[in-house]
């Protein structure tokens, strides 16, 4: 989108690290009433990441896994309990609090039901203009100016300005969320399943304006989804979480070509267009429940549902390590790669 790259200048440099997460945790403490001890949920149990400046890093996972914990903690929204987190090469839980206000405008959230963060007794123009009224000295007229060229760059009309968000429908909402979200040039975006509500032919819309916009503004993306297809789309890495654990974590085509972790086989086999039988992809089918954060697997945390489980795997945890070319925490993911095994 040539608009993109002419309005804005680059929040950051391509190829610069935006954000870099280093064994993030997060820990829910849940009262159970006076007299009995409180239980600890491990939401998200240490995950390391980083993204440039231009690039996504989709984090994936069934519903329940920490994906929006994640999502909150480097919105800079909740304080993890443990781990640090850099945003543009300034250290969060550390900084001052002059730094912190201004790394709050580097990085903006957008949800998955844009009608629910839409004040709907505003006008768009009054929406767009909120978060500059608040932290920026623009005049009325400089702000106004400000929305109106959003409104354009979302690919939404000049008209849109007066109007009220219930005039709009969902795919429109969500680019009025992305609009907002990007009034203050953040470098980071995190969205949080911000296609899931929508049908699949807004869907692609939707993605198609977030990476135009990713291309012309640099812009990074932490873009969290449960669905594989719309991650194959926006991706350029992927972090597979399950139970608050990072499983797998690599390039999008690495994975996707060749999945090596049980979980992500069987996500991508159940995702209807990626499921193949080339290497790596043997149908693992996901059998039982996730079990319950509270009382996770003593091993390996996908043991309980995994197919190929043995006794250290019910035992052991495994930890991320190299192999073919991304990190992945199995046991029995060299051996289940072996050329002799392929396709068993
Ligand atoms: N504020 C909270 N207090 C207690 N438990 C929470 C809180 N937020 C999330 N959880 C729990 O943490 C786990 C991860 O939730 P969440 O991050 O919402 O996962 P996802 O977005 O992948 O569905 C779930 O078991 C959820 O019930
Ligand atoms: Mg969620």
């Amino acid at each position: 989108m040539s608009q993109a790259a002419t309005t804005t200048t680059p929040p950051a440099a391509p190829g610069t690290t935006v954000v870099r997460a280093d064994n993030l945790r997060q820990v829910y403490t849940i009262k159970k009433g006076m007299l009995r001890k409180p239980d600890q949920l491990q939401a998200v149990s240490g995950v390391s990441f980083s993204v440039q400046a231009g690039k996504t890093l989709a984090i994936v996972g069934e519903s329940g896994c920490g994906k929006s914990t994640l999502a909150r903690m480097v919105a800079l929204i909740e304080s993890p309990s443990a781990g640090s987190l850099q945003l543009s090469g300034i250290d969060v839980m550390n900084a001052s609090a002059q730094d912190k206000r201004a790394l709050r405008q580097k990085v903006q959230l957008v949800f998955q039901n844009p009608y629910g963060s839409l004040n709907p007794r505003k006008r768009i123009g009054q929406i767009l203009e909120a978060p500059l009224e608040i932290n920026t000295d623009l005049n009325a007229n400089q702000r106004a100016e400000k929305a109106r060229s959003m409104l354009a760059l979302v690919g939404l009309r000049p008209e849109h300005y007066d109007r009220y968000p219930h005039m709009f429908s969902g795919g429109q909402r969500q680019r009025i969320a992305i609009a907002r979200a990007l009034m203050l040039n953040p470098a980071l975006v995190v969205a949080d399943e911000p296609v899931s509500a929508l049908d699949v032919s807004i869907q692609a819309q939707v993605l198609n304006l977030l990476a135009d916009l990713q291309r012309g503004l640099g812009l990074a993306y932490l873009f969290i989804s449960h669905d594989l297809g719309v991650v194959r789309h926006i991706a350029h890495d992927v972090l597979v979480m399950y139970l608050g654990h990072t499983v797998e974590h690599g390039e999008k085509n690495v994975i996707f070509t060749r999945p090596l972790h049980p979980y992500t086989q069987a996500l991508l086999g159940s995702t209807p267009g990626l499921a193949g039988s080339g290497p790596g992809r043997q149908r693992t089918v996901l059998k039982g429940e996730l079990p319950s954060p509270l009382n996770p697997p003593v091993g390996c945390v996908f043991s309980t549902r995994c197919p190929y489980a043995t006794d250290q795997c019910r035992r052991e945890r495994p930890q991320l390590e190299e192999l073919h070319g991304r990190k992945v925490a199995c046991f029995e993911a060299e051996r289940l790669s072996a050329p002799s095994t392929k396709g068993q």
